[in-house]
């Protein structure tokens, strides 16, 4: 019987199941038991009716669950998301291996199962994909077996417990067990059937696992396949055959050369079907059939090769989660998610911080996306303050040997289960868990019993005694500058970041910086950005985070991702498409050339098609198709057009090269022509002060103690909602706070909050004034003209240290929703983040142009402006621009609003739209969000000459 009291037991972590096997492809019937299932819910374990874990659950009260799902979100727990700290931390003081005592909910679950003759002929297996934190099973009243381990199968043989007719399936899911010390991943805490349940039938004897050996020749392999069969036969034989791209081949012998063989890739993922047919005296007694693919990696001096090539990982960290249904991910979720990786030049994931689902690597192998394994194992909260003080005795699992056996049963069942999966290059011994033999166990592991892929461990954790648990120097958020110096002084390791640009909110600054090393550093492999995509759920319009779950709870800090939660596309990713494009095209306006880099291991160029776009003021007037074959690893070129042949044109003229869908990029190779014919006005002032060149349709008002514009009427009505004024301040994104800008910033907050004219006058026309804000003085200059435009001429005080902005900024009533400009058209960007710029025309909403972080903050600022319009449904509004390139933006928002609000539903529900004109703003950093300065080259110090802001309005 199962009891209780084994749930703290680390010696009980596996009783009753079938020991795990690869994932191949059988044929065996199945039943789902995904859907409806019965379930009761108790407290915690002590509270579950003592017969309940002597099989009986007639006298339960039963309400029903979905499964695959997490109770949290089916509203029989609170959801929690906490990253380091455990769980039940300020509320039960524990040690490991001791659990909760109060609030650990039971779930019981339930299903009735209605079985034929004809499905209890041979055998009957169950099997959980995925129960957290543990289950014990119960099938007809009988206690059949347990296993912890959340994120790999639990398979049990349940023939001799079943009957002909309805059966009965018990699984005693409790949110806790022992496990959940090494299960504390920075993710929310759910528990629960997440994974599908189902019943399958195999033969009495059958194909039970399969490892595939295989050694690679020049253009051959010599495979070794080694089956393990389940059951006796009196006389057995096997069959193999590989069969696909080109290759036919049979084989009687389990050792076999397979002639002109093509290896799997990123780039051509190559898959063959292997099949395996078992017979006992010339009857077919079970077949499978299993796309398998061939690759090499290994390493050569510092360099990590795959198939003898320089191995690069543009990778991101994945957590299997989805905004609707959190790690209980459908199979086309997930396959979404990859192709939409693919789709941005991404070719690796980590599975941070656990095995997936097993449909995720056959996804991975054929799409061809590079895959570092991670067991499931963290145990964060036990070092987190220890290593504070100096001390690792609570560390777990360090040297504390009784929790090997525990942790090896799960570092074998991930590597039994997905090792016929070519995607998988390195097993990872899990994350964030210190050093100590433990590791050293599970690292050895992987190693002897699987000699043909490199391991992981995160090296920055391990005192140099363990270095070598992990084949390659990984470490996670270290500068730039500092993976220079580490490479420089250990340059006897290839180095990987396993996480870096932490991507928490508008972030990501600064990755191309990163992607310079590799051009550096051989032994530089690349790495995984953190992560994927915002941990929040999404139910209704209503978006959320860890700060809305039970205490304690990390907040927002779940929300890391390149994506939002819900959606497919943001700056972040245009700006990691970028940055990952395995071709890269340089514009050398000098001499009107175009270099092409084909930087792919294996591919030349002739899969896709070069193109040229020639562009005046944003919008195309000429296309060219160019046919051009770069070899892997090579550099080509081909000419673009000169200056000189556009001399008839008077705009600016930019050039667009791109190589269809992967990579993009423009040059500007000739200004603008064009003048501007203006007259400046004389004008009526009095105590406000009247502008305009029609006074019936264009005014524009200035009152005396504001020195700058309150109102402009179009036919006599104001269109303006918030005056203008000089602008300083950006609310803050998520590094600023921790980097400190904030606290250094905190004279520019007042500066944009608080501001008085001290002096005005007229001036042949036009209105001198002196404007007060916060602590600093600008003089500014109002000019009106005959075309209906004006200038604003602000000449910028010093100021004693970088800024968050400068510029103006002001409101419209919401009547003006569409912005037309013409500049970078990427989406939001900022100085350390638009290496993805795109020059052109583009127009958008506003309520596009604003990006929902569920903390809000900065967000929609535009760069590389020429020039910006708000214009509503006629096409009236105002046009922008300045004396020279600049950024802005235009959003439902004030930055202090936007600071105000926690949440994304703390915004104001106002009718306005803000206008932010800048002549510079600071990056936003992204090395980490906890402390990482903004690069140096990109803080904003203000401008240095006077910014002119010229308004028309139209
Ligand atoms: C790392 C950790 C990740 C995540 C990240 C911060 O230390 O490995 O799981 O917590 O920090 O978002
Ligand atoms: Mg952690």
């Amino acid at each position: 019987m199962f009891k209780p009291e084994f749930l703290e037991d680390v010696k009980y972590f596996n009783v009753g199941t079938l020991p795990p096997f690869s994932d191949h492809k059988s044929q065996y019937k199945k039943t789902s038991l995904n859907g409806m299932w019965d379930i009761a819910v108790y407290d915690n374990p002590s509270c579950v009716p003592e017969e309940v874990y002597n099989g009986l659950v007639s006298n339960l009260t039963f309400s029903t669950i979905k499964v695959p799902s997490h109770i949290q979100l089916a509203g029989f727990d609170e959801p929690q998301y906490v990253n380091q700290q455990y769980p039940w931390a300020g509320k039960e003081n524990l040690t490991p291996p001791s659990i909760p005592k109060k609030d650990n909910k039971v779930a019981i679950y339930k299903k009735s199962v209605n079985l034929s003759a004809d499905n209890l002929k041979d055998r009957v297996h169950i099997v959980f994909e995925g129960a957290e934190s543990c289950m014990a099973l119960y099938v007809n009243g009988h206690y059949v077996g347990y296993r912890e381990d959340s994120f790999t199968p639990n398979v049990f043989d349940i023939k001799e417990f079943l009957f002909e007719g309805v059966n009965e399936i018990v699984a005693i899911v409790p949110r806790f067990c022992k496990g959940s010390w090494f299960e504390d991943q920075d993710f929310w805490r759910f528990s629960g059937l997440f994974r599908p349940v189902y019943l399958v039938y195999p033969p009495k004897t059958y194909i039970e696992d399969i490892e595939v050996n295989y050694l690679l020749h020049p253009n051959d392999v010599d495979i070794d396949v080694s089956v393990k069969v389940a059951g006796n036969l009196e006389n057995p034989s096997l069959f193999f055959s590989l069969k696909g791209d080109g290759v036919d081949c049979e084989s009687l012998a389990n050792t076999f050369r397979v002639k002109d063989i093509k290896r799997w890739n990123c780039e051509v993922p190559t898959l063959y079907t292997l099949s395996v047919e078992l017979y006992d005296e010339g009857k077919l007694i079970d077949t499978t059939a299993t796309k398998i693919g061939f690759r090499e990696i290994k390493i050569e001096k510092n360099v990590v090769l795959l198939n003898g090539k320089r191995l690069i990982f543009h990778g991101v960290n994945r957590h299997e989660f989805s905004s609707v249904n959190g790690r209980a991910m459908s199979e086309e979720e997930i396959r979404s998610d990859l192709l939409l990786l693919k789709k941005n030049n991404v070719n690796a994931i980590r599975t941070s911080h656990y095995p997936n689902q097993s449909c995720f690597y056959d996804m991975c192998d054929e799409l061809g996306i590079y895959v570092i394994d991670e067991m499931n194992l963290e145990t964060h909260g036990t070092w987190q303050f220890e290593e504070l003080s100096n001390r690792t005795d609570n560390c777990i699992p360090g040297s504390k040997e009784e929790y090997t056996p525990l942790l090896l049963d799960r570092a074998k069942a991930m590597l039994v289960r997905d090792r016929l999966h070519p995607c998988i290059l390195f097993w990872s011994c899990g994350n964030e868990s210190w050093d100590g033999e433990v590791i050293k166990h599970i690292s050895d592991y992987f190693k002897s019993e699987d000699p043909s892929r490199l391991v992981h461990y995160e090296s920055v954790l391990v005192t140099s005694k363990w270095r070598d648990v992990s084949d390659v120097e990984s470490q996670m958020y270290t500068k730039p500058s500092d993976v220079a110096s580490f490479i420089e002084e250990h340059p006897e390791r290839p180095f990987m970041l396993c996480e870096y640009n932490h991507a928490m909110g508008n972030s990501c600054g600064g990755l191309h910086i990163y992607t310079e090393l590799e051009e550096k550093y051989e032994s530089y492999f690349g790495g995984f950005i953190w992560d994927f995509r915002d941990q929040n759920i999404k139910i209704g319009d209503y978006v959320y985070s860890g700060m809305h779950t039970k205490f304690p709870n990390d907040d927002d800090f779940c929300s890391n991702g390149i994506l939002l939660a819900d959606s497919d596309k943001s700056a972040k990713l245009s700006e990691v498409k970028h940055e990952f494009s395995p071709i890269k095209i340089y514009i050398d306006k000098e001499n009107s050339k175009v270099k092409v880099e084909n930087k792919r291991m294996f591919s030349a160029t002739d899969d896709h098609q070069f193109s040229i776009s020639y562009l005046e003021d944003g919008k195309t007037f000429e296309i060219e198709k160019i046919s051009l074959v770069v070899e892997p690893g090579s550099t080509g070129y081909f000419d673009i057009k000169s200056p000189s042949y556009f001399i008839d044109r008077v705009g600016e003229i930019v050039v667009k090269v791109s190589y269809d869908e992967i990579f993009s990029t423009t040059c500007s190779i000739r200004e603008s022509k064009a003048i501007d014919t203006k007259n400046p006005l004389n004008n009526i002032i009095n105590d406000i002060m009247v502008m305009g060149s029609d006074l019936s349709t264009a005014t524009v008002l200035t009152r005396k103690i504001e020195g700058l514009p309150n109102a402009i009427l179009i036919n006599n009505k104001n269109i303006i909602k918030s005056k203008f004024k000089i602008e300083t301040w950006r609310a803050p994104v998520n590094n600023d706070l921790p980097n400190m800008n904030v606290l250094r910033w905190m004279s520019y907050k007042l500066a944009s909050l608080y501001s008085y004219c001290d002096k005005i006058e007229e001036d042949n026309g036009k209105i001198l004034s002196s404007i007060k804000f916060g602590p600093y003085q600008a003089n500014t200059t109002q000019t009106y003209y005959d075309n209906n435009s004006f200038d604003i001429e602000i000449e910028p005080p010093h100021f004693p240290s970088d800024l968050p902005c400068f510029g103006l900024s002001f409101a419209l009533s919401d009547e003006f929703d569409t912005i037309n400009y013409y500049g970078n058209v990427t989406g939001e960007a900022y100085s350390d983040r638009k290496e993805s710029s795109i020059l052109s025309y583009n127009t958008l909403k506003v309520k596009d142009s604003f990006t929902n972080y569920v903390k809000p903050q900065e967000c929609g600022n535009l760069t590389d402006l020429r020039y910006i319009e708000i214009v509503n449904k006629e096409g009236h509004g105002l046009r922008i621009k300045t004396n020279s390139i600049f950024e802005g933006s235009i959003i439902p928002y004030d930055s202090h609003e936007l600071e105000e609000a926690k949440h994304i539903e703390d915004l104001p529900k106002h009718k306005y739209n803000y206008v932010r004109i800048l002549h510079g703003q600071c990056g936003v950093g992204g090395d980490d969000s906890w402390g990482a300065c903004v690069h140096d080259e990109f803080l904003y110090h203000g401008p240095k000459e006077k910014m002119i802001v010229n308004i028309k309005i139209i």
